[in-house]
């Protein structure tokens, strides 16, 4: 994988892919981390003799029209506050106005293009979208680790017309991702949560092969129940709940909290019950808070968690926190990931 800190940017205009798809809530951007993770990037070029910086990202799923709803000027005052610069917000992410707007960008100040999900060539990875998207710049730089899994313009389509490097961010995911893979401190718990059990069961098998202990919970334990699906003894599904099955019981989360004391390792990706309405995010958070007490190497992702750990000001205490939901699942579970192999 080519990386930004052997690229020579000097003079270049920079296109950054950064994953800025957040939760906005009454205009209140929800997971500010997501935002921060471009930083050293943008740091890093700007401090190069001449460099200009542009950020692409998606929000949303438009569908390929434009909607003010999903339009990226909402994050320009949190963008400004975090990366502590001016930003500039472009209307479009291609064209002519993309092109006078880097040619006016004063010193240290940072150019915000519009949603590139906007246009419908973006999902597609038309060749031609591609190409314009490309048309205003001399290199692009791929800061969004969450968005890899997608073969889409601004992640791998982009690679075929300028020299492409990954960002710090990056390879800071893949190196804390590789880290629980390959090197786990023993024993090694996994946590899968969340829905979708066809989707999360390769990862359950992954785990089973590798770790010691995979603790399942949310609608992937009902339905592995349900489908009397069978595991070897590393793998614990909860057996009391709260409501109907939205939440894991008290017995099954004491249980949870023993074996993460215990852990050398901790991965956790997908909430325990159903996050997003009180009570049954209890043991979602109160299994995170022992997973930031226990003293484990611990890696979570997912964008429930990531929101439990931010509002109980726990995130510190992980020791990586992956900006992936979907790609922390896929690259776990060994699937290619096309915005990594575009980079190589
Ligand atoms: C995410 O938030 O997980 C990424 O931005 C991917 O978004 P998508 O599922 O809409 O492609």
């Amino acid at each position: 994988m080519k990386k930004i800190q052997d690229a020579v940017l000097e003079n270049k205009k920079v296109l950054v892919r950064a994953d800025f798809n957040v939760g906005i809530v009454d205009g209140v951007v929800q997971e500010k981390f997501k935002l921060n993770a471009c930083k050293e990037t943008v740091d890093h070029v700007l401090s190069q003799e001449g460099a200009k910086v542009a950020l692409c990202s998606h929000l949303g799923r438009p569908e390929g029209k434009k909607n003010d709803s999903f339009s990226l000027s909402q994050l320009v005052g949190d963008l400004e506050s975090i990366l502590e610069r001016k930003v500039v917000f472009a209307f479009d992410c291609i064209g002519e106005d993309v092109a006078s707007a880097l040619d006016n960008l004063g010193e240290g100040e940072v150019l915000l293009l519009e949603n590139v999900r906007f246009h419908g060539g973006e999902e597609k990875n038309d060749e031609d979208f591609s190409e314009k998207l490309s048309a205003n710049f001399d290199a692009f730089v791929n800061e969004a680790f969450s968005v890899c899994h997608r073969d889409q313009s601004s992640v791998t389509g982009v690679t075929k017309f300028l020299p492409s490097y990954a960002g710090f961010w990056l390879q800071k995911e893949i190196e804390n991702l590789n880290k629980v893979l390959e090197n786990p401190k023993r024993p090694a718990t996994a946590i899968i949560g969340g829905a979708k059990i066809e989707t999360k069961l390769p990862l359950i098998k992954k785990f089973e092969q590798i770790y010691d202990h995979i603790l399942v919970g949310g609608k992937i334990a009902n339905e592995a129940l349900d489908q009397k699906l069978e595991f070897s003894d590393k793998v614990i599904l909860p057996w009391d709940f709260e409501g109907d099955r939205l939440d894991i019981g008290e017995e099954s989360a004491e249980k949870f909290k023993d074996i993460i004391l215990s852990s050398g390792t901790v991965v956790w990706n997908g909430p325990l019950g159903k996050f997003e309405e009180a009570p049954y995010d209890r043991a979602t958070r109160e299994v995170l808070g022992v997973v930031a007490e226990s003293g484990a190497y611990s890696l979570v992702g997912g964008g429930e968690s990531v929101q439990a750990l931010e509002e109980n000001g726990l995130m510190d205490k992980i020791s990586f926190v992956s900006t992936g939901g979907g790609a922390m699942l896929e690259y776990l579970s060994g699937n290619e990931m096309p915005g990594i192999k575009a980079l190589s």
